[in-house]
């Protein structure tokens, strides 16, 4: 297989990306200095920063900012307690159905009015109405990676999107311990002798255009992209775990503010029960259409095809896909400016061992001495659980 992605480049490029490429050269386009909250919370860090003191900045812990690696992002703007309340502009539903009762994923887009303004990699928290699972109401949080890159999909920072799959365990239907639906009552499986929904993932799954939403955050710091234009990146994502990706793929390959400014190489592996589980496919192959140098799209669909390296049940996941290319993704996973990153299922940091282990050791390392410097250097992202 000919990989046509440079994995060294000899371009010359004038300056590296400043705090996120999507707010470089526009800076009114930048929902992150927008709102008054975080200008405010950014000012004190500056003025902490003339002070010297930038780390200490950190410790004192000014609300609405936090300095990563130096740089100030938006953080924890809205608390549980004092959510933003949205409204959502769209709810679709992505997928179509399989012979699994978990088988809906939506693509949903909140409007927060320009108040919580966020970076790519970041995850929001939402408030479900409940009651939760003991009953309480509102429900507790959840977290949700957000699947939009910083001015939003419709690229006028009020927006964020979210891609959710809607729990449902349904007992003689896969594993079913729980049930918060009266028996006889669930409409779509009358018939069951147990029934879960899930209290956060329904709520999302069921909201309508115009519908109240409460958004805490913004948070996270590990799935953020590098500042290096030319990085290299190699995404894996399980189901719903490619919401950063989309987020960096459209800051990288789409956004009008951001578009062009890449000049490494993007390689998206995305792993999914059913052809017809694929989330945003038709995206990847437009972005593949118009980036083809930059940007490589594979799948994984493991009910749809074999894998015999896959010593767990036989299935194509993503890093037995990784494993066809695993010549190339070596040379790409070597270079010091390739950033690994994960997010989905737990299983994907062993598949990524099992990719990669015996070339690590045919290279005279050993791997756990590899991942401690590929960690080290933050090169090594991952999201799982
Ligand atoms: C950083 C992060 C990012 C995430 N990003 C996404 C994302 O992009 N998209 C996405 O879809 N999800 C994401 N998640 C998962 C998300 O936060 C929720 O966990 C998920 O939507 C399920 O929430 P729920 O309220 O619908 O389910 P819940 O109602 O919380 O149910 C979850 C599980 O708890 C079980 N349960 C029920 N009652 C009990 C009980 N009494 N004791 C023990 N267990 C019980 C249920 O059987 C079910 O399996 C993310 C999670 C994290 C931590
Ligand atoms: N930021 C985060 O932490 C974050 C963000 C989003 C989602 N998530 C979590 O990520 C998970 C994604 O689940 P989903 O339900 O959306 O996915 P899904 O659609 O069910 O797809 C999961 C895919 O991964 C495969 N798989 C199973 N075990 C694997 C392993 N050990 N290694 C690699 N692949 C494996 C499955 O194959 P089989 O068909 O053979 O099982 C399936 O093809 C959820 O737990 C979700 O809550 C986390």
């Amino acid at each position: 297989m000919a990989l046509d992605l440079p994995v060294t480049r000899p371009l010359h490029l004038e300056a590296t990306r400043p705090v996120k490429a999507h707010g470089a050269s526009k800076s009114t386009s930048s929902p992150f200095v927008t709102t008054s909250r975080v200008s405010a919370a950014l000012a004190l860090a500056g003025l902490a920063r003339q002070c010297g003191v930038l780390r200490r900045a950190t410790a004192v812990k000014k609300k609405g900012v936090r300095v990563v690696e130096g740089k100030e992002i938006p953080w924890n703007l809205f608390s549980p307690k004092a959510p933003y309340k949205g409204s959502t502009v769209s709810k679709e539903t992505i997928t179509s159905k399989t012979p699994l009762v978990n088988w809906e994923t939506c693509h949903v887009i909140m409007d927060h009015g320009g108040k919580v303004p966020y970076i790519e990699g970041q995850s929001i928290g939402i408030i479900a109405p409940g009651p939760d699972k003991k009953g309480e109401t509102p429900a507790k949080i959840r977290l949700y990676s957000i699947a939009s890159s910083a001015p939003g999909d419709d690229e006028k920072n009020n927006t964020v999107s979210l891609v959710v799959k809607r729990v449902v365990e349904v007992a003689g239907r896969g594993w079913c311990e729980y049930s918060n639906v009266e028996k006889g009552k669930d409409p779509e499986f009358p018939d069951a002798a147990k029934v879960y929904r899930g209290v956060c993932s329904s709520h999302i799954c069921d909201l309508n255009a115009g519908d109240d939403v409460l958004i805490t955050g913004p948070t996270g710091a590990e799935m953020l992209l590098p500042e290096d234009p030319e990085a290299n990146m190699i995404f894996m994502a399980t189901g719903t775990g490619i919401a950063p990706f989309r987020s960096h793929l459209r800051n990288l390959f789409h956004d009008r503010v951001s578009k062009g400014k890449f000049k490494g190489v993007a390689w998206l592996f995305l792993g999914v029960p059913f052809s017809q589980s694929l989330l945003y496919d038709e995206e990847w192959k437009e972005m593949q259409a118009e980036y083809p140098d930059q940007f490589r799209y594979d799948y994984a669909v493991s009910s749809e095809e074999k894998s015999e390296k896959n010593k767990i049940n036989g299935e194509m996941w993503v890093q037995h896909k990784m494993m066809q290319y695993a010549d190339d993704l070596w040379e790409l996973v070597k270079d010091p400016k390739t950033h690994v990153y994960m997010c989905g299922l737990k299983g994907m940091e062993s598949g990524f061992a099992e990719c990669f282990q015996e070339r690590v050791e045919a290279e005279g390392m050993v791997y756990a001495e590899f991942l401690k410097k590929m960690k080290k250097d933050k090169r090594y992202h991952v999201e799982v659980y």
